[in-house]
This record gives C-alpha cells, structure tokens and sequence, in this order.
C-alpha cells in the first residue's frame, strides 16, 4: 500500500481519546491509525514525536471581507483562512449578508464569489437574515438543500441587522420545520440605543462608552428571550460570542432543563477585559467589538463554562478593521468606530495553553471545543472535527511545549495590531493540513489560493 502522507510516532487526540499511533492519508482522506504505519512507500512522512496529532481546528465564527460600519473588514478570504491555517484552523464558517429586499439566494451568490477562488481552506457560510418577508422563509429549504444550514439573527444594531421578536419567532418555527438551526446576536439593540444616545447627548464619545453603553443586563436579556422564543417555536438555538457571566446563566438553566441551547464564547472575553478600554488616546477602539469587554471577574466564569459544558465551543469572531484609518473612522464618536476585532489566527493556542495549559480542563475537552463540537452542531461531522478512519485529513502536528509571544509584528493576518500583543502562549501548530494538502509547515506558507472548498453542511442533527 503505498500512503500520500504519514504521521508518525505522535499521540493522537480527539474529543474522547489520546493514543500514540501513526496516521495514514490517501487522496485527502484519512486511511488508517494504527500502533505502527509501514512508512516506506509514503510520499511524505512527518514525525510527531513528543506532539499532538489533533484534528484541524474549526472556527464557526468569522466575517472575511464584510461591509461593516462604512468600511469592509481587512482580511479577505486568501488572507484570513491562510492566517487561520498558521493557528491550525483548516476550516471556517463565515456568513453571507442578506441585505433587505434580496433574496438569501443573492447573499449565498456574493460571499460564493468572495471565497471561491481566495479560500486556502475549507469553508462553509451562515446567512444573516435582515428582513424576512414570507418569501424569504418559502426561500430558506432551497438554501439548506445547498448545504447553508444555519441562520444568524440579531437582537441588536436596530435599522441595520435587528429583527423584530415576531419576525425571529417565525425564522425560528421555520428552521424547526427545515432543519436548520438559527445563530442568534443575543443583545437587547432598543435599550442599548437608548442609552448610547443618551451617552452622546452627555459628550461621551472616547472609545469606552462603547462598552459603558452595552451592560451585561442587555445581553442576558436578549439571551433569556433568544431562549424563551426557540423554546416557543421548538427550536435549537446557538447562542454567539456570549462575553458574561448573566448570559452564561441563562444558557446554563436552559441546558439543565435539557433544552437544545447551545453557546460559543471567544477569546477575546477569556483574556480581556473592561480596563483595556482604558488604554491611552484612542487607543481603546482596538476592542471595540459587540458584545463588549466585562468586568474582569467574567473570565473565569467563562473558562468555568467551557470546562463544565454550559459553553459548547469557542470561535473568534474574527471581524478586523485596522487601527490606522478603520478604527480611526471614530476618532470624535464611538458609534463610528467599526465593530470586530481580529483573533482567526491564535484561538488554538490561547484555548490551549489558558485551557489545558492552566489545568482548568483536558486537552480532550479542548479538541472538543475548538473542533469536534462546531462540526457536530453545525452539521460537518465526522467528515471534520475528528480523526477517524474516512474523515478529512485536516490534521494538525501541535507541539504543546513551543512557546509563542503573540504580536502584530509576526501574524498573518492583515491588520495593524493585535488584540493579545505581548500574550504569551505555549502549545503552537508545527504543521497544518487540509485534505492532506500541506497548508503551513514550520512557519511556513504552503497552501493555495482557492484551494479550500465550499462545505455542503447536513442539517442539524443534536449533538
Ligand atoms: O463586533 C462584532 N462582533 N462585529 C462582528 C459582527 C457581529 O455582531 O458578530
Ligand atoms: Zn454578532
Ligand atoms: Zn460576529
């Protein structure tokens, strides 16, 4: 027999396992695991020893070349999915924008166009619903038909992206009959708006107010009804970037009652926090992202969740806007400064090495978090999210003893800072792969644009 690649001499990790084994790829797919591999007729052999053989991390939430805030995110899909390929992500869910008035089809179309020929690893989208007239949900079967199989709604940013309680309420009965599974922006936009208007009535521009404006309140509120209204409709629901303690009880009560709620958090809310907001200048619009930074006190709850399953996955959100002309867009108003911050690249490792690396939970639970459990909810498993015989050789050699310190000066992606300058990480990718094309080896680039391919995602299926 003669294999494409093998990895040898590693321990294998997946969300229930750890074993020393070799694996073995043949034309993009994993062919065997087994104590020993014969290497001698392998194209290629990688030796793991003292590493990780983990499956290709997997980040549902990112927003590659989006429109945002009178600008466009500044990765694109080449330069995002090959940033997320130097963390060991080999595959993303973005979403596709339905503006008003179009058809979830014209959304579908234009984030094709986007990612088709710039994608260095696989991808897959979720489609932002902004108004929903019955044609739009008479539309939603066909979309699912072609592998788009989750929705992502917003509670909050009133006259842009917010729905209104009944509209979601239907959105939701409709993915129950479908079997998708709605996203949900859980923040409460009227209350939010109310008080960002009184801010700037008051002269409270700087960068600050954007998290002053948003109180944890607002987010565990829109969470309980996101919640109250699927449970109405008998529907699942992913709860998205949940950043505080009151939201993550919501979910908790929820999932104790055995409701399908699910909930991701990011990195960004496991190791910032609100004085970061009190950086000198301007310099606070780094992490002007919704929801916003919390009281440092959240963290630990958050990591508390991860480990003891009220949060089922951690995505970044990447959503970067450069500090240098995007942020400075709000220079005298805060409600200007585009929302997202940049974190595609360093979710695995800062998951890693705060997770595992901490002692809060295993390196099990971690593949759980940042692999397995996105794939199952979002309807790729076991093609992705594990290593078993069959699935995608997306496959990562982590080294759990290198030691990184995170900085502008050394990412990938493309933007002018990084949320985490100075962090330090141990526990860094050595070699990425997707469909065992080798995607980064030794910190180097070896992918291609356009390689990624489109995933056909099944529907939602419990976990
Ligand atoms: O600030 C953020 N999170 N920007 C991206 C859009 C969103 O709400 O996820
Ligand atoms: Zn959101
Ligand atoms: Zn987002």
């Amino acid at each position: 027999m003669s294999f494409d690649v093998i990895i040898k001499n590693g321990t294998v990790v997946t969300a229930t396992d750890t074993y020393p084994a070799d694996v073995a790829v043949v034309d993009g797919k994993i062919h065997s695991i087994a104590k020993t591999l014969p290497q001698e007729n392998a194209k290629r052999v990688f030796d793991a020893t003292g590493k990780y053989v983990l499956p290709g991390g997997i980040d549902v939430h990112t927003h590659l070349d989006m429109p945002f805030g009178g600008t466009t995110s500044a990765d694109d899909f080449e330069t995002g999915t090959r940033a997320a390929a130097f963390g060991g992500t080999t595959t993303i869910i973005d979403f596709a924008i339905q503006y008003k008035g179009q058809t979830l089809r014209t959304a579908f179309d234009a984030w094709m166009q986007k990612a088709e020929s710039r994608a260095v690893g696989d991808y897959g989208f979720h489609c932002i619903i902004t108004d929903l007239p019955d044609a739009r949900i008479e539309e939603m079967p066909a979309l699912i038909r072609d592998g788009v199989t989750s929705f992502k709604l917003f509670m909050a940013y009133p006259g842009v992206f917010m729905l209104d309680d009944a509209s979601i309420f239907r959105a939701l009965r409709a993915t129950t009959r479908n079997g998708a599974i709605v996203c949900m922006h859980a923040e409460n936009g009227g209350a939010i708006d109310v008080i960002v208007k009184q801010a700037l009535a008051e002269g409270k521009t700087a960068p600050k107010y954007h998290a002053l404006t948003r109180p944890t309140t607002a987010e565990a509120e829109a969470t309980g009804r996101a919640i109250a209204l699927a449970e109405m409709a008998g529907a699942p629901v992913y709860i998205v970037h949940l950043s505080c303690n009151d939201a993550l009880e919501k979910v908790r009560e929820a999932r104790d009652r055995g409701l399908p709620v699910y909930a991701e958090t990011c990195p960004q809310y496991l190791y910032l926090s609100l004085e970061q907001m009190d950086a000198p200048g301007f310099e606070g619009a780094k992490y002007v992202f919704t929801p916003p930074l919390r009281e440092k006190w959240h963290q630990e709850k958050l990591w508390n969740g991860l480990k003891h399953d009220h949060l089922q996955c951690v995505s970044t959100d990447h959503c970067p806007f450069c500090f240098k002309e995007q942020k400075e867009m709000g220079k005298n108003d805060f409600t200007k400064i585009p929302n997202g911050g940049p974190g595609i690249e360093h979710r695995m490792s800062l998951v890693y090495s705060g997770g595992v690396g901490k002692g809060r939970f295993s390196v099990n639970r971690f593949v759980e978090l940042v692999s397995t459990t996105p794939a199952k909810i979002f309807g790729i498993y076991p093609r992705k999210g594990t290593i078993s015989v069959g699935s995608d050789a997306d496959l990562v050699i982590f080294d759990p003893n290198r030691e990184h310190t995170i900085s502008a000066k050394t990412h990938h992606m493309r933007v002018d800072y990084s949320m985490f300058e100075g962090v330090k990480v141990k526990g860094m990718p050595d070699m990425v792969m997707s469909r065992g094309r080798v995607l980064v080896h030794d910190e180097k680039f070896l992918g291609k644009a356009g390689g990624g391919n489109f995933l056909k995602r099944a529907t939602y299926a419990g976990v």
